[in-house]
């Protein structure tokens, strides 16, 4: 029988579909049987995120409705099945239908991660019902962090004790305090138990164009293996990394300014060793530095005049006239 988990958040956007979509990966890499449900009605595109293709040609709708078979539903692609949400919602979709549905499937699976649409509407209701247990992602900003209370408050008012915190999008370097927490904020804020934490990351950015099956190796991907073990039960312990495409870039920098220190001590050690050498005499030096200096002067005095030739003060009044009565709705 599978563990089913509904994966929500208070705040739309807090990374929900790629948390889902990025451990769904991560538990089948690992040999697990593993199930993507998206219950968000009218807005999710799970196929999509996790195969790069629109998929699905029927949603779990469709099997409440009659108009195909439970089979036919699920889209098996990168070892992770999946079963979309429908487009509209109808007064049909209850929690015992798809529970009916779930108990029908559920053995061929050791995992079934539900990903919920934001905030408190009727398909997350209808995940969070369905579900054993809970992960709860919130980035570490003020006001995602107040709407994580109310999901979480939620989810406890449907039974489910078990809930868990991911702080997505985690970035060390620290911003302006009270409205970015650090990681013991956001879980006194919450006030439950953390699972994991993934960094910022454009692969995860990239990937929700491209779908996640192309996204290599990176910082947020190992994240989501981790908490994957941890799903599991394995003790993994907590990294805190930042993105790794941001760590090259720092050192690139510090090796640029090394090569550009050491190009400029070895011109002055050739100059030097000239002039010492009677090769080189410092008046020649001084010439072609001030040739080239008042050079470099009148191309900027003439570049300056020629942009300041070409304003016209009364065209530009002009334009100004017209766009303050535009603005004024004259
Ligand atoms: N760790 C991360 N690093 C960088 N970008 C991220 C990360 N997690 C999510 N994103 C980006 O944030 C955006 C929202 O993510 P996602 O769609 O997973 O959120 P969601 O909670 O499912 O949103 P919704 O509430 O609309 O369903 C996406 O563009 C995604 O690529
Ligand atoms: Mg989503």
């Amino acid at each position: 029988m599978a563990e089913k988990i509904v994966i929500a958040s208070g705040k739309g956007g807090a990374g929900k579909t790629s948390f889902t979509t990025g451990t769904a990966l991560s538990l089948a890499k690992k040999g697990y049987r593993v199930l993507v449900i998206d219950f968000d009605i009218g807005q999710g595109f799970i196929d999509f995120v996790i195969t790069g293709e629109y998929t699905s040609l029927y949603n779990w709708g469709d099997i409440i409705l009659g108009n195909c078979d439970i089979q036919e539903v699920i889209n098996e692609k990168n070892s992770v099945g999946i079963i979309s949400a429908p487009r509209k919602w109808n007064d049909a979709y209850t929690s015992l239908k798809l529970k009916n549905i779930i108990y029908r499937i559920e053995d061929d699976y050791d995992y079934i991660l539900f990903d919920s649409p934001a905030g408190v509407s009727g398909g997350f209701k209808l995940a969070a019902e369905c579900a054993d247990r809970a992960i709860v992602i919130s980035t570490p900003d003020e006001i995602c962090t107040k709407a994580a209370v109310s999901a979480v408050d939620e989810l406890s008012e449907c039974g489910l004790k078990n809930i868990r915190l991911v702080i997505n999008r985690f970035n060390r370097v620290p911003t302006t305090k009270g409205r970015y927490y650090n990681i013991d904020e956001v879980i006194d804020a919450i006030k439950v138990q953390l699972i994991g934490v993934v960094p910022e990351d454009r692969e995860i950015s990239y990937a929700s164009s491209t779908g996640f099956v192309a996204v290599k190796d990176c910082p947020a991907m190992a994240a989501y293996g981790r908490i994957a073990d941890r799903i599991t039960g394995k003790k993994v312990p907590l990294v805190l990394s930042n993105s790794k495409k941001e760590k090259p870039k720092s050192k690139g920098k510090i090796a640029a300014l090394i090569a550009l220190i050491l190009i400029g001590a070895a011109i002055i050690a050739l100059v030097a060793f000239g002039i010492y050498n009677g090769m080189i005499k410092p008046k020649e030096i001084f010439d072609i530095v001030s040739e080239k200096f008042f050079i470099l002067i009148d191309k900027i005095k003439a570049l300056a005049e020629n942009f300041i030739s070409k304003i016209h003060p009364e065209e530009i009044k002009a334009q100004l006239k017209t766009a303050f009565s535009f603005l004024s709705g004259e």
